[in-house]
């Protein structure tokens, strides 16, 4: 399978997935703890990701450690570490990077078709209803609607671990460039304050392919 999220990170942002289950994966028993009960299908996402998680993180040169649920389910990254997990049918990814470098990072994956009825009614603010018509319309052959759906989880994963706060899907209003394969998010709350910086949304980049839509935003730290 060729790169889905890995080719969707800048330099210095490492994404490692695997389109696949280890059998014989490690999870430390603090991680085991986690999923004791869970079922089967729980426990391989949970360990595949941490497996993509812990080679990521090698690759920055940071020794394997536990990664366990934290607030809100939000994953507890190494010290001077920031990164995001993902996982959907055939598919878990993880991209991490230095906290120097980058403030946050929202990843997330999603089967290709389209969402179950009402979903969109439910996320969606008019205007990105709107867009989602227009660009199906336009440029048949992408699931808009589940596309839109990912990038807003995307933004829920680079928000929380910003501000430890829930964020509804009204409050942040997604703008897709079907051409370029990005998109933004306007924040219609206060953004978070990173590196002394308000933050009034986000920018990330999306793909289409091999039966997965994938959106990744990197947020990279404010320069002075
Ligand atoms: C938490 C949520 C974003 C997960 O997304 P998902 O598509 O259901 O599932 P994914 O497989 O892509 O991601 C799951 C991973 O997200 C990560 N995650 C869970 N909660 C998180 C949080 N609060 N912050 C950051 N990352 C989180 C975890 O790593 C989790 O995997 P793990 O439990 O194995 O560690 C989603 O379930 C949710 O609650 N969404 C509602 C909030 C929202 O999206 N608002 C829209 C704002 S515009």
């Amino acid at each position: 399978m060729t790169a889905l999220l890995a080719g969707l990170v800048p330099p210095g942002t490492v994404a490692v997935e695997s389109f696949g289950d280890t059998a014989d994966a490690f999870l430390y028993p603090e991680e085991e703890a986690c999923i004791a009960r869970a079922v089967d299908k729980r426990r391989r996402e949970f360990t595949s990701a941490r497996v993509c998680a812990r080679a990521a993180l090698a690759q920055l040169g940071i020794p394997p450690a536990p990664i366990l649920p934290g607030p809100r389910g939000a994953p507890a990254w190494p010290a001077g570490v920031v990164g995001s997990m993902t996982h959907c049918d055939g598919y878990r990814a993880a991209a991490v990077a230095l906290g120097r470098d980058v403030c946050t990072i929202g990843i997330d994956a999603e089967p290709a078709g389209p969402l179950p009825d009402g979903v969109l009614e439910a996320i969606a603010l008019d205007p990105e209803r709107a867009s989602v018509s227009g660009l199906s319309a336009a440029v048949p052959g992408v699931p808009w609607d589940r596309l839109l759906f990912s990038a807003k989880e995307a933004v829920y994963k680079a928000w929380f671990p910003l501000t430890g706060a829930w964020l509804d899907f009204h409050q942040a209003r997604i703008d897709i460039d079907p051409a370029a394969h990005t998109f933004t998010a306007t924040l219609l709350v206060p953004g978070p304050v990173a590196g002394g910086t308000r933050l009034s949304g986000f920018a990330g980049r999306w793909l289409h392919r091999d039966g997965l839509v994938a959106t990744a935003i990197v947020q990279r730290q404010p320069i002075d």
